[in-house]
């Protein structure tokens, strides 16, 4: 039995960070996530007055600016890589009534903006951007009012940016979702003593005072124990591998689910409460996999793991068809499209649907070269369905990994040697 630990949760790191500088007096951040998104979080966090130290120490101390302690930024808010850090901060801002210009990489700048632009617009905020939608995008000098938003489409992102708009600009908020989808934000606001109330699909949020400071135990997070969990599944460990501390909030772990569907061992041991997260030890093992259907209101539960159960799909007897995941194509990458053409490239049989894709399995040994579009998840992905015996895959751009989980190379080279 093999023992791992994935880093911490990438978006409990981000909220972590952002709350506990909006919070009152001091907060302790335990296993925070070290990797590039979490970073970019930092920074601006900083460029925008709040004191975070280096998050390489095992456990950071940061004293809260409290809910009206941020100041103007001087610089662009460069968000480089990350989504979350974009569309969150950009509620914070609104909130707070600050001039601001959100920039990012090439990947982020193409990424849709206005899905975030529309409800702070809503709220009173003036919110100008490129034609094509993305960044950059100012936010300009002005103070929120109260919204009842009703979001297109589901994004913890969006619901999170309304929330966060609300809290700081001192008004009443509702979100009401179209499918649920993670609920960090909410059980960290609740846990810091804002009235946050949650009624079937829709989130209330009301005026506070302050935030309360708190501490955070981050969990492993379940979008990379996943990809340890496929490896598994594949057989390409040979035994069984113990996750230990995985964060299995219901609205995370439908990735978990769809690879018990397929037939692999997957079981949760050692459950427990930490912080008001679901943690778990994730067992997981290689079973007789078989394709599945994914319906599109399973997929906000999965989002981020589509492209590992692709690569397990390409194993798996039997057709894999996922159907209500266009969000794919909105991603760090377009990963409908880098999807199919990855398993293409490797001699898998793959077919892109407008909001989806097909995969077929075979046992034939898969060889080629993937290209990663920059795409943590698309690297990581083929690096587990490389690392299966007898397969032989590179990627063009390993490196990009360090969004979220900067050690990938090495902790797949030493389970695998093990
Ligand atoms: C995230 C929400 C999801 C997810 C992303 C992280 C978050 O995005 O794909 O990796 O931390 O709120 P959407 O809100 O765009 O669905």
């Amino acid at each position: 039995m093999t023992r791992i630990r994935v880093p911490g949760d990438k978006s409990i790191s981000h909220r972590a960070l952002m709350l506990a500088a909006l919070g009152r007096g001091t907060s302790r951040v335990r296993g925070i996530l070290q990797s590039a998104d979490i970073e970019a979080t930092a920074r601006v966090l900083r460029a925008l007055g709040a004191t975070i130290p280096p998050l390489d120490a095992s456990e950071l101390v940061i004293e809260g600016v409290g809910l009206r302690g941020l100041q103007p930024p001087s610089v662009p808010l460069d968000c480089a890589n990350s989504g979350t850090t974009a569309r969150l901060v950009a509620g914070i801002v609104a909130g707070a009534g600050f001039d601001a210009e959100f920039v990012g990489d090439a990947s982020l700048s193409r990424r849709p903006m206005g899905r975030v632009a529309a409800p702070l617009r809503a709220m009173g905020i003036e919110v100008t951007r490129p034609e094509h939608g993305g960044l950059p995008m100012r936010l300009h000098r002005g103070s929120v009012q109260g919204v009842t938003w009703r979001p297109a489409v589901a994004s913890a992102q969006v619901k999170s940016a309304v929330l966060l708009a609300g809290l700081v600009g001192n008004v009443p908020v509702e979100v009401q979702e179209p499918v649920p989808t993670r609920d960090h934000t909410e059980r960290m606001l609740q846990a810091r003593g804002v009235d946050l109330r949650v009624e079937g699909d829709t989130v209330s949020l009301l005026p506070a005072a302050r935030l309360d400071a708190a501490d955070v135990d981050v969990p492993g997070d379940p979008s990379s124990a996943a990809f340890i969990a496929g490896l598994a599944a594949l057989g390409a460990l040979r035994r069984e591998v113990r996750i230990e501390n995985v964060d299995v909030n219901p609205w995370r772990v439908g990735g978990f689910r769809a690879l018990r569907r397929m037939g692999a061992l997957l079981r949760y041991e050692d459950e427990a409460l930490q912080g008001g997260e679901p943690v778990a030890t994730v067992v997981c093992g290689p079973g007789a996999l078989q394709g599945i259907s994914i319906a599109p209101e399973e997929v906000p539960s999965l989002i981020d793991e589509l492209p590992l159960l692709a690569v397990v799909a390409a194993r798996a007897a039997g057709e894999t068809r996922v159907t209500g995941a266009a969000e794919l194509r909105v991603k760090e990458s377009d990963r409908i499209a880098a999807v199919v053409s990855g398993l293409r490239a490797v001699g898998v049989y793959a077919e892109e649907l407008p909001d989806g894709f097909v995969v077929r399995g075979s046992d034939r040994p898969l060889t080629g070269r993937v290209v990663t579009h920059g795409d943590h998840r698309i690297a990581m992905a083929f690096g587990v369905l490389g690392a299966v015996p007898g397969n032989a895959i590179t990627v063009d751009d390993p490196s990009c990994c360090a969004v979220s989980w900067p050690s990938f190379w090495d902790d797949l080279q030493r389970l695998t040697h093990d």
